[in-house]
């Protein structure tokens, strides 16, 4: 492998927060929050915890000198609760200590009263009472009331869709260290430093420029670290200023799961209508999103539902509408996806009961409503460049779909114990910010006197590869060997105002910046070579793995004297530069637009096999055809490919969140929550890159990879279902992932008469 990260995460020489050395002094944090879902703060007492050997201080709201406010699109969030408190987790105080063990006695120590308020956990309740984030969203097209009358058939349902821990292997946490001038550095483990910086500066009550936050890598964010790293960050800090010494919080893995929020779960109505062939000629929507108790990125994710409610299909009447509900639980976040993911199950689920109700095979219905070049996106967008089609074309070529169903029709005949299901997943999904202002980057690079070169972005490291991905683009700029570019730390003192690592764009957004900063110098290294060897036309010369070459023919000059020679004629060697991603707006009045630079298709099949006594499933293959533009480096994109993919089956299959009516998350261990291992990880994943694809907006011609492929996990949903009807094909199946083995059992065997197969 070629991935330098991996080397050093392998030999375990990759440095992540929590193996820093920190500064002898460092006092550790630990959060005292709340065990009620909702009430008000009745009696607080801290002394008899304060008066404990070690504990240097407990802070609580009374100790901020800005505001109380972290939220980041809605100012609604506290970052210690005041008088009432609105989830089990929210937190209280920030306990100082100078070892996290006394920080724990302390905890038990402290004296709190409630008095408690009614709870609500369920998104539909919440709206029946009023209680939402903002007000409904709507996007339409066509005329939904109008094509009913045109519809040979129409059906409708509910469909429920579970939330997700995002379970990366290292917990939220930061390291702040007070500097001088009232100022503080914090390390964090954050997707988004400038949302610490901005957030931190809000609560401390000073200027940005004092807060310097830097971040190494992540071990994982998956989203989770979008804007939930925020809180923890601005504590330490808080915690750092206030005691003048370096604080350390980083969130054990019980207080991780308990106190942040996870992917959101939905629970929505649909109605579709399709004519006698087939076409879907409408399709209405309602999504209920269980936001939790503030909004953090819940309106933005909701967005993202709605743009993506068609996913890979054109449907020319289309009304969807999203209500997200405040509800008491830990405010729900950004996860791989962004609302995407959601709102594609959706309308699977709706193919997926009009072709039970049909008598067809969902493909059928999948494939004749597959969207083409110069249809409409339900926001307004021209759809360009669309390979909804070569991609499903290229799967059924590819991994001979037709001879795969007509086998497991064949082994369903055979077999009465065991049944196979076979589906199709078309994925299209938008590429940029939904939020058109967050599609900018910057990149600094500068060449050292030896040939060397640093290169800093906003990007943010978390195991995706984006290092990596820029260190090629950079490389293939200046055609340099690899090995001379090292990407430094994300640092907001280096880098200003940085989107968030997150919608996928950070190898595309920081690819471009630092390819611009790179040809910035390069152009002035021509120049300084053309004088050097002594031709008019610097426009001649170009750099061929480190050599100089005029006209084509090789010169004498080499990089590291190029690079001595420009440094000595005093030529800049350092560049910053900025990118913008072009053409994109979106009217929030009309809800049309054009919010999405490019788009990303692909077509999954995924087979799976039931084991009908046990209500127990087998992912049986994963193969892909995905469109991925130019990939800059295959194994990352492949390793992005497959682990989303194992990630998104998770989701709809072994992974349940629980939460208890009183807003208690009961699923709150790895023995009660389950992830994919390597039992239960498909036996075979198969992922072709489509050909002779090219985008303009990526780096090197690429296309972003980080999200997209998570959304083939919903075909294994339908698989699971496919193998369930031919257990039995009248049973009718609740739309309710994910797809628990317990589910299954219980839904084969729903009335004693199913305990009979059908007509065996
Ligand atoms: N892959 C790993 N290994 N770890 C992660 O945390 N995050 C995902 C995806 N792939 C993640 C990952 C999410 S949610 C996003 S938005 C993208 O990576 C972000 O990185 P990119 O924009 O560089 O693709
Ligand atoms: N993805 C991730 N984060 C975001 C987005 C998005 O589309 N929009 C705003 N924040
Ligand atoms: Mo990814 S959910 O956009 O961090």
């Amino acid at each position: 492998m070629k991935n330098e990260d991996l080397i050093k995460h392998v030999k375990g020489e990759s440095k992540f927060l929590d193996d820093l050395i920190i500064p002898g002094g460092t006092l550790h944090a630990l959060i005292f929050d709340s065990v009620i879902a909702h009430g008000k703060i009745k009696k607080l007492n801290l002394e008899k915890a304060k008066s404990l050997k070690g504990i240097v201080d407990i802070l609580t709201f009374r100790d901020i000198p800005g505001k109380n406010q972290i939220g980041n699109i809605i100012a609604d969030e506290s970052l210690l609760a005041e008088n009432e408190v609105h989830y089990v987790g929210e937190p209280i105080a920030i306990i100082v200590a100078d070892t996290l063990e006394t920080a724990k006695r302390a905890k038990a120590l402290i004296d709190i009263e409630f008095e408690e308020l009614p709870v609500i956990t369920d998104p539909r309740e919440a709206y029946k009472s009023g209680s939402l984030i903002t007000e409904p969203v709507t996007f339409s097209m066509g005329d939904v009331d109008d094509a009913w009358a045109n519809c040979d058939l129409i059906f409708e349902d509910q469909v429920d869709i579970g939330g997700q821990e995002h379970l990366y292997l290292e917990t939220q946490g930061a390291l702040s260290q007070p500097v001088e001038g009232g100022g503080v550095k914090i390390i964090s483990s954050t997707q988004g430093p400038t949302a610490v910086q901005r957030a931190a500066s809000k609560v401390l009550n000073i200027p940005m420029h004092k807060i310097e936050v830097d971040v190494l890598r992540l071990g994982g964010g998956f989203g989770g670290k979008e804007d939930q790293a925020t809180p923890w960050a601005v504590m330490s800090a808080l915690a750092a200023l206030k005691l003048n010494i370096p604080v350390k919080l980083i969130l054990n893995r019980p207080d991780d799961l308990r106190m942040t929020g996870k992917r959101h779960p939905y629970s929505a109505d649909f109605k579709i209508g399709l004519d006698s062939n087939g076409k879907i000629i409408a399709y209405e929507v309602v999504f209920y999103q269980n936001a939790g108790a503030v909004a953090d990125l819940s309106t933005a994710v909701l967005e993202r539902t709605l743009f993506h409610a068609t996913n890979s299909y054109f449907i020319p009447n289309v009304k969807a509408t999203g209500i997200s509900c405040k509800t008491n639980l830990p405010p729900n976040t950004a996860f791989r996806g962004f609302g995407g993911p959601q709102g594609m199950f959706v309308i699977e689920a709706a193919l997926y009961k009009a072709a039970r109700k049909l008598g067809v095979p969902k493909y059928e219905l999948q494939e004749k409503n597959l969207i083409h070049e110069n249809d409409v996106f339900y926001y307004g967008q021209l759809a360009k460049n669309v390979n909804s089609v070569k991609c499903w074309n290229s799967a059924f070529e590819k991994y001979s779909i037709h001879k795969n169903i007509e086998e497991v029709k064949k082994f369903n005949e055979e077999n009465i114990l065991y049944k196979k299901g076979i589906a199709l997943m078309p994925i299209c999904f938008g590429i940029s910010f939904t939020s058109s202002f967050l599609n900018q980057a910057s990149a600094l690079v500068h060449v050292y006197t030896d040939g060397s070169i640093g290169v800093s972005t906003a990007a943010v490291e978390m195991g995706q590869g984006v290092n990596q991905k820029i260190k090629i683009a950079t490389a293939e700029t200046f055609s340099v060997n690899i090995s001379r570019i090292k990407i430094e730390s994300t640092n907001t003192t280096r880098i200003a105002n940085t989107s968030p690592t997150a919608a996928s764009t950070g190898a595309d957004l920081n690819g471009n910046a630092a390819i611009l900063a790179s040809k910035n110098i390069l152009d002035r290294l021509k120049k300084v070579a053309a004088k050097e060897l002594g031709f008019n036309d610097a426009g001649l010369i170009q750099i061929k793995n480190e050599i100089v070459f005029y006209k084509s023919e090789k010169t004498k000059l080499k990089w590291e004297e190029l690079i001595w020679k420009a440094y000595f004629n005093r030529i800049n060697l350092s560049s910053h530069a900025y990118y913008a991603t072009p053409d994109i707006y979106f009217n929030r009045t009309k809800n049309q637009g054009h919010p999405f630079a490019y788009h990303v298709f692909g077509t999954a099949v995924i087979q799976s096999k039931i084991d009908c006594l046990r209500g127990t499933y087998e992912i049986e293959y994963v193969k892909a055809v995905h469109d991925l533009g130019k990939s800059i480096d295959y194994k990352v994109d492949l390793g992005q490919a497959e682990g989303g993919i194992v990630q998104g089956i998770g989701w709809l299959t072994v992974e349940e969140l629980v939460q208890s009516r009183d807003g208690n998350l009961k699923s709150n261990s790895l023995s009660t929550y389950k992830i994919p291992d390597i039992y239960s990880a498909p036996q075979k994943i198969e992922v072709h890159f489509l050909e002779n694809s090219e985008n303009d907006y990526g780096p090197l011609k690429s296309k972003a990879i980080g999200e997209p492929p998570l959304m083939y996990g919903i075909g294994a949903y339908f698989s699971i279902l496919d193998a369930m009807n031919a257990f039995n094909k009248n049973i009718d199946i609740k739309i309710s992932a994910p797809v628990t083995p317990e589910k299954v059992l219980t839904t084969l065997y729903k009335s004693s008469k199913q305990l009979i197969p059908n007509e065996s």
